[in-house]
């Protein structure tokens, strides 16, 4: 029978029934260890209790009201996302895609208000922002817009890592303003710049006024050992967006912005019927503070540790080998070739994984992963590329 879905995911072989931890299983019953994390979204594993509680109570008071009420969790959350990360608003929306699409709104905000009729945001060469017509426009990844122009305008495109190229931009162009960047990038290929790339990128965008604005919609939450990435760099962005790990599995979506760019936005700017629901805003109250209280970020970054030094031991000497990456538990093997078979022979192996940029292995475990977890997740891989060396 065909099926009654939009083919936009081709065929899935598997079809998953219950989680628990950073196990899950399907619906014939195999067992599998999840190194995927629904696409870096469950952070705390599949059917946390207090993940699980906080929905079931929410739900059994009040699931959605509109935005035109006042929503206690939702300002909770807002406060909460301001002192983690410094800055000083925050829009919520339900996906990341909706977050970038605030941020670029943003943007053209700050840029009109200086006075740039047509601003332009530059982004970088394999970046992936989302799949909205803005966002996907904003994408480095001729893949992803293909057959959907014409694309929306006003981006400029610089390769990811190059501070050179930007300032060339900067000489030749007075209509930028601002710079929308994953610190890391993730289907990219889990691409790590340098390490003075952030504070750098920061001091440029401080120069010529350009809002720097974060993509951290993967990096965030925890998943590279601090609760954002650009933690590690110690600057602040002027806007920062997240989502995945957020809802760990429920779907919210946070444009943040710092003093720069917080009053941009007015009454009749924006806004989503949806975006900071009660139940979605409760939800990720209670993944928020479990990833606090429990420490999680600074658990993240030992495991990732554990878990980079632990391929290298294993895979170094391979020559299908070309590289091994990654910051907390965001990390990417890079084969000499393309690898997609090796999804469905992993998932064969009990274990989830996925392929990103064609050739590199992408890890993205919960970040309540055990180390003897990640030892079992090492060895089918190794068995895995192994098995590939001709
Ligand atoms: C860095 C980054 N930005 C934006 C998105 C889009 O998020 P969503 O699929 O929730 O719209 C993704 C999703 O993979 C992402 O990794």
């Amino acid at each position: 029978m065909t099926s009654a879905l939009m083919n936009t995911y081709g065929v899935r072989k598997i079809c998953l029934d219950r989680g628990e931890g950073a196990w899950v299983w399907d619906t014939q019953g195999k067992k599998y260890l999840d190194a995927l994390s629904g696409i870096a979204v469950c952070g705390l594993g599949h059917a946390h209790p207090k993940v699980t509680a906080a929905i079931t109570e929410q739900a059994g008071k009040l699931v959605h009201c509109s935005n035109f009420y006042g929503i206690a969790p939702q300002q909770k959350l807002a406060e909460k996302l301001r002192d983690i990360s410094g800055m000083s608003k925050v829009f919520f929306g339900n996906s990341g895609a909706e977050a970038n699409e605030a941020a670029i709104k943003i943007a053209r905000l700050h840029g009109h208000g200086k006075g740039i009729d047509r601003p332009n945001i530059i982004v970088m060469n394999n970046a992936f922002h989302g799949r909205t017509l803005a966002t996907l426009s904003a994408t480095g990844n001729r893949k992803v817009q293909a057959g959907f122009e014409p694309l929306v305008d006003g981006f400029v495109r610089a390769p990811f890592n190059d501070l050179e190229a930007l300032e060339n931009i900067a000489s030749n162009n007075n209509n930028v303003a601002a710079v929308l960047v994953e610190p890391i990038q993730g289907e990219g290929g889990v691409n790590v710049p340098a390490p003075d790339y952030l504070n750098a990128l920061s001091a440029l965008c401080e120069q010529h006024d350009w809002l720097l604005m974060l993509d951290e919609i993967q990096t965030g939450n925890g998943r590279t050992g601090k609760y954002f990435n650009f933690q590690h760099s110690g600057i602040t962005p002027d806007v920062l967006t997240t989502a995945k790990g957020l809802g760990n599995g429920m779907p919210i979506g946070a444009c943040l912005a710092g003093e720069k760019a917080a009053e941009l936005m007015q009454p009749g700017s924006h806004g989503s019927t949806f975006g900071g629901n009660p139940l979605a805003c409760q939800t990720a109250l209670a993944v928020v503070d479990t990833l606090l209280e429990q420490s999680l970020c600074e658990q993240a970054a030992a495991l990732g540790d554990y878990l980079l030094s632990r391929l290298r031991e294993e895979l170094t000497e391979l020559e299908n080998v070309t590289d091994i990456r990654g910051q907390g538990l965001m990390v990417g093997v890079e084969l000499n070739r393309d690898c997609p078979e090796l999804v469905d022979k992993a998932a064969e192996a009990g274990v989830l994984i996925n392929v990103a940029a064609g050739s590199v292995i992408r890890l993205l475990p919960p970040l309540i992963i055990t180390r003897e977890q990640l030892d079992r997740l090492v060895g089918v891989l190794v068995d895995l590329i192994k098995a590939q060396t001709p």
